[in-house]
């Protein structure tokens, strides 16, 4: 009996077959690209952090690229953002746990991943309402720490990894500043889905210059801010973006949250610690030698 080829049986045989085929690519194209892709992500973060640090895609390219720049100019630390301790023996046990294999955390650790697992994983912790100005409902654990060495070993910089929510998308950039933690190098945004020519202006280089030399703190409190109408010459100011009151107020959050107690507050105080005793303990050493 010859085939009829536009019954029933045989169109829903030829749509199955073809939907089966067509989920076999799909999902040996994801799995075969991810490896890629992970590698591209981390190569755009890294960009971000050269460029944020103040390094032109034209030195980039001359001194090697971006993966050779980053590794010889960067040294990448994990704390505890409770603490400001490091804490990567920490966050390579809580991650193995999560994931229950041996991970290599320098390729695996995806901080916004962590912030939204159950807090039992040991890699977020829940924000309440008042603490919680940028919107990120939970908070990761353990947070990278970029650090740019001078040939010598001295921090020149540090870049801090910094999101909150603006009006229709989560802003995620990083924010360099000088060894003081009190200066401002730069802020940048490596995502971000604002609209174009309005909160989308955060990505403006005229406005990201902006952000040069601007101080972070007074009297202990975070007073840098995004401002309507900012006062020229105003240290602790940067204009705001024109028609993008609520992504420029989501940017201010984003600056007081992550500088403040539940951001880099406690890594911060922990740094000036550390560095005030070793001026002490140099001092007590020069006595000595008198
Ligand atoms: C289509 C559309 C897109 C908008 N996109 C943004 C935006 O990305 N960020 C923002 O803060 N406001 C955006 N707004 C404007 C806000 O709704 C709000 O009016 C504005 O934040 C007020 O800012 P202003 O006081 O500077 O005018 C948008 C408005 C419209 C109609």
């Amino acid at each position: 009996m010859p085939l009829n080829k536009d019954s029933l049986p045989n169109t829903f045989l030829v749509a199955t077959v073809l939907c089966l085929f067509c989920a076999f690519v799909v999902s040996a194209a994801s799995v075969t690209l991810r490896p890629l892709q992970l590698e591209n992500a981390q190569k755009d973060r890294r960009n971000n952090i050269l460029q944020v640090s103040g390094f032109t895609p034209e030195e980039i390219e001359e001194s090697g690229g971006i993966k050779k720049v980053f590794e010889s100019r960067f040294d990448v630390e994990i704390i505890d953002l409770d603490t400001g301790q490091d804490a990567e023996a920490d966050c390579q046990a809580a991650m193995n746990k999560a994931k229950d294999k041996e991970v290599n955390l320098g390729e695996e650790y995806d901080q916004l991943w962590a912030s939204k697992l159950n807090p039992d994983k040991g890699l977020s912790e829940k924000l309440d309402k008042k603490t919680d100005v940028c919107g990120i409902k939970s908070r990761e654990k353990f947070s990278e720490v970029f650090i740019m060495k001078s040939s010598a070993g001295e921090p020149e910089l540090y870049v801090f990894p910094v999101r909150g929510n603006g009006l229709w998308s989560l802003m995620q950039g990083y924010l360099a500043v000088k060894p003081d933690f009190q200066t401002v190098v730069g802020l940048t945004f490596y995502q971000q889905a604002e609209t174009p020519g309005l909160g989308g202006e955060v990505q403006n280089p005229d406005w990201k210059a902006l952000w040069k030399d601007k101080k972070i703190y007074d009297d202990g409190e975070v007073k840098l801010a995004v401002i309507k109408g900012n006062k020229a010459g105003n240290a602790y100011g940067v204009d705001a973006l024109s028609g993008a009151t609520i992504t420029s107020n989501g940017v201010t959050n984003m600056i007081d949250f992550w500088m403040g107690d539940k951001g880099f507050g406690p890594y911060i105080n922990e740094m000036k610690k550390q560095d005030s005793s070793q001026i002490k303990t140099e001092a007590a050493g020069g006595n000595n030698v008198k």
